[in-house]
């Protein structure tokens, strides 16, 4: 039986950070499906096929590593594709209450697949989405946050004029 887990994220848009994670998730599992899901607290700065896009050219080189798109909740996703796990990266402690309150509200709307965190990279510590739009507002370089076809993305769509 093939072991799948889900990577699931706004990715709005994916970092290196993000990329880390699923390259390490894609050495630990038979099949990750990067996930693009609605994260009802946020607004997206990018559409759902722009996302996957950015995603797709960066995720080419992982013959295991598919793209999905969820609107509904990650439990039903989990359960419908029958995946065993569900992979997220951690950075600091900011992240655990969040992310163990996830785990917990998804392991009971389903038992069948359990939470999986993996530990940041060091370098990666400091890195989200919302940082690097930030920056990339006001002009600051973002070239190590991002692979080069995000850059292209976020230059037109976020930098101030
Ligand atoms: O990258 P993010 O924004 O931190 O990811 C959060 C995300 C998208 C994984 C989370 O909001 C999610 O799982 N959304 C899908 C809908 C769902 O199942 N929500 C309940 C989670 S307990």
């Amino acid at each position: 039986m093939k072991r799948i887990a889900v990577c699931p994220g706004s990715f709005d848009p994916i970092t290196y950070g993000h990329l880390d994670i699923i390259r390490r998730a894609s050495m630990l599992f038979d099949e990750v499906v990067v996930l693009i899901s609605v994260n009802a607290l946020k607004t997206p700065s990018f559409t759902e096929s722009e996302r996957m896009m950015m995603i797709r050219e960066n995720t080419q080189e992982f013959s295991n590593v598919v793209i999905d798109v969820l609107d509904g909740l990650l439990a039903d996703y989990v359960q419908k594709i029958g995946a065993i796990a569900i992979v997220k990266g951690l950075r600091a402690v900011s992240d655990f209450e969040y992310e163990f309150q996830m785990a917990l509200a998804n392991k009971k709307l389903y038992n069948g697949a359990e939470t999986v965190f993996l530990t940041t990279s060091s370098e990666n510590m400091y890195l989200s989405s919302s940082v690097v739009k930030q920056i990339a507002y006001f002009g600051g370089d973002i070239s190590h946050f991002v692979p080069e076809n995000v850059l292209d993305f976020i230059r037109k769509r976020l930098v101030k004029e």
